[in-house]
C-alpha cells in the first residue's frame, strides 16, 4: 500500500493528506486496516511521533476508527463522504454539462431504488423475476459464447438480434420495420443519448412530460436543453400545450410514467400532425409497452406515424432484465445514419454475448412465453393491490388502474406533498420503502402522490405493505380530516404538525 507525501508543508500534513487521498480514491477501503504506524514510518522515512499524529488526527476527523490492540480501520461514513460530494466540492465543475449535472444527478438519491435493512419496498422499474427463466437464458449464454469471438462488436447490433427483434415488434406493436431499422442501444437511456448527440443543440427545447420520467428529463437538461414541461391528464400529455418552435418531444404515450394514462387516439394524432408541420421529432419510450394485462397491448405512436417524425425506443430493462443493459431503436431511415455514429461514439457497439443469447431467446418462442407469465402475474399482483388500495385508502386515496406496466400512483387528496418525506421517514423505520411522485415534477405537486411498484413483490408482501402503509400514513390522513380538510382542500404539513 503507497502512501504518497506531495512535499507541500509539515510532514505530517503531507502525509494526513496522502492517507485522505488513499481513503478517498477507494485504494483504503472502508474498513480496511491503516498500516501499522511502524511499518508506515520505515516504509516512508518518517518518524513514528509522526505518523501517530496523523492518525490520530484522522481518527478525530472521522475518517477512521481505533480498536485497541487492533489497528486504525477506514470509517463507514466517512469513505462514502469522500468518494462522492466532498471531493467533487475541490473543484468547481470542469464544464457546462458537469455544472447541470451537480445540480440534477444524485447517485445516493436515486429515485425507486430499494435503501438497505428494509423489508418491504414498493420499489418501481425493476423487472419481475421468473426463476424458470434462469436455466434457459443459461443455455443461451453457453450456446452462444463459441459464436461470439472476441472481435469488436457490430455498432448496429447483432443482426440475428434485430432481425428477431423486427418480427416480435411487428407482431406486438405494429411497428413494420426490418433488421436494418433496428440500431441496438445500451437500454432507454442510452437511446436517448444518441439521439440527444445526432439531433440536439444545446439550448434547443425539448417538450416533456409533466410528470414525467426524471432520468430522461436529466439527460436533456444536462445536454442543455431547455425543458417545456407539458401537463398530463388522463389522456395522456396535453399534446394542445406543447407551445411552437420546440425541437423533440419525449413521451411515454402507451403507459405514461409514471400516471399510466394512455394517449388517446385523438391526441396521438395530434402529436404527429404537430411533428410534421413543425418538424419536431418525438421520442416514443416505449419501456413496458409489452405487458397486456386489460386486453390486447395497444399499438405504438410509430406505427401511426405516417410521415416519418417518430423515434421509436424499446428496452429489455422491464421486460426482461434490467442489468442486461440492452434496448433498441426503429428510427426513421433519413435519421439512422447519425444515430448510428452517435452509438458508435459511445461505445463501438453493444456486447455481442448477450445480445446473441437474447436473439436465441426470443426465437426459440422462450421470451414470448416469458412475457406472457409476466403479464399475468402482473395482473395478480396488481389486483392485490388495487383491492388492498380500496380496502385501506377506500375513501382518501385515488388511483387509475393502469392498463398494462408494474406500478400504480395513488395520490392523497387531502394531503400536501410535502407530508411525503415524513411518510417516507416514518416508513423507513417500519421497514417499508415509499416512494413519492416528486421527483417526476419540474414544478412540486399539491398533493402527496405515491408511486407504488408491485413488480418486485409477491402478493403476500404487497399485502403486508399496505398494512405498514396504512399503519404510518393513516395518523396523517385521520389528522388531516380533523383539521377539516375535504378533497379538493390540501393541508398542508405546517397544520399537521404540531
Ligand atoms: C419511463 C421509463 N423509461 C425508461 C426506463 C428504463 O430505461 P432503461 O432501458 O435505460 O433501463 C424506465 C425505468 O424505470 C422508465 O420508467
Amino acid at each position: 500500500m503507497d502512501i504518497f507525501l506531495d512535499g507541500e508543508g509539515a510532514i505530517y500534513q503531507q502525509l494526513v493528506r496522502g492517507l485522505k487521498n488513499a481513503i478517498a480514491s477507494g485504494r483504503l477501503a472502508e474498513g480496511e486496516r491503516l498500516p501499522p504506524s511502524r511499518d508506515l514510518c520505515r516504509q516512508l522515512g518518517i518518524s513514528r511521533t509522526t505518523v501517530v499524529a496523523a492518525y490520530e488526527l484522522l481518527r478525530a476527523e472521522g475518517y477512521t476508527n481505533t480498536v485497541t490492540g487492533s489497528g486504525s480501520f477506514v470509517a463507514k461514513s466517512r469513505f462514502a463522504k469522500d468518494r462522492g460530494s466532498h471531493l467533487q466540492s475541490a473543484i468547481p465543475p470542469q464544464n457546462e454539462r458537469s455544472r447541470i449535472a451537480r445540480g440534477v444527478f444524485d447517485l445516493k438519491n436515486m429515485p425507486g431504488r430499494r435503501p438497505d435493512g428494509i423489508r418491504h419496498a414498493f420499489e418501481y422499474g425493476q423487472p419481475i423475476r421468473n426463476k424458470n427463466m434462469d436455466a434457459l437464458w443459461a443455455k443461451e449464454i453457453r450456446k452462444a459464447i463459441p459464436r461470439a469471438a472476441n472481435r469488436y462488436p457490430r455498432v448496429q447490433g447483432n443482426p440475428e438480434l434485430r432481425s428477431a427483434l423486427a418480427h416480435h415488434i411487428e407482431r406486438s406493436r405494429g411497428i413494420v420495420c426490418d433488421a436494418d431499422d433496428i440500431l441496438i442501444v445500451a437500454g432507454v437511456q442510452q437511446a436517448i443519448q444518441v439521439c440527444i448527440q445526432a439531433l440536439l443543440n444545446a439550448g434547443d427545447t425539448v417538450a416533456f412530460e409533466e410528470p414525467g420520467y426524471f432520468s430522461a428529463r436529466k439527460l436533456f437538461q444536462i445536454a442543455g436543453a431547455k425543458i417545456v414541461p407539458v401537463p398530463v391528464d388522463r389522456d395522456g400529455m396535453v399534446v394542445d400545450e406543447i407551445p411552437p418552435g420546440v425541437q423533440l418531444v419525449y413521451t411515454t404515450p402507451s403507459h405514461q410514467f409514471p400516471t399510466g394514462a394512455v394517449l388517446s387516439e385523438a391526441r396521438r394524432t395530434a402529436l404527429l400532425d404537430y411533428a410534421q408541420r413543425s418538424g419536431a421529432w418525438v421520442i416514443e419510450d416505449d419501456y413496458d409497452g409489452e405487458f397486456r394485462i386489460n386486453g390486447p397491448a395497444l399499438l405504438s405512436l410509430h406505427a401511426s406515424d405516417r410521415n416519418g417524425r417518430t423515434i421509436y425506443v424499446g428496452t429489455l430493462s422491464k421486460s426482461f432484465s434490467a442489468g442486461i443493459r440492452l434496448g433498441y431503436i426503429v428510427a426513421p431511415p433519413a435519421l439512422q445514419q447519425d444515430l448510428l455514429a452517435a452509438k458508435w461514439t459511445l461505445d463501438f457497439g453493444s456486447p455481442t454475448l448477450e445480445q446473441m443469447a437474447l436473439a436465441g431467446l426470443i426465437q426459440s418462442g422462450a421470451y414470448a412465453r416469458h412475457l406472457r407469465w409476466v403479464s399475468e402475474e402482473l395482473l395478480s399482483r396488481r389486483t392485490a393491490l388495487a383491492s388492498e388500495l380500496m380496502a385501506r385508502f377506500g375513501t382518501t386515496a385515488s388511483f387509475a388502474l393502469p392498463r398494462s406496466g408494474m406500478h400504480l400512483l395513488a395520490t392523497f387528496k387531502s394531503l400536501g406533498a410535502d407530508a411525503g418525506a415524513m411518510l417516507v421517514r416514518r416508513g423507513h423505520q417500519e421497514g417499508l420503502a415509499l416512494y413519492t411522485v416528486d421527483p417526476c415534477y419540474v414544478q412540486p405537486p399539491e398533493a402527496l402522490g405515491l408511486i407504488l411498484g408491485f413488480s418486485s413483490m409477491t402478493v403476500s408482501d404487497i399485502r403486508e405493505g399496505m398494512a405498514v402503509l396504512e399503519r404510518v400514513l393513516s395518523p396523517l390522513l385521520q389528522q388531516a380530516e380533523h383539521n377539516g380538510a375535504n378533497s379538493a382542500n390540501v393541508v398542508p404539513l405546517k397544520r399537521l404538525v404540531k
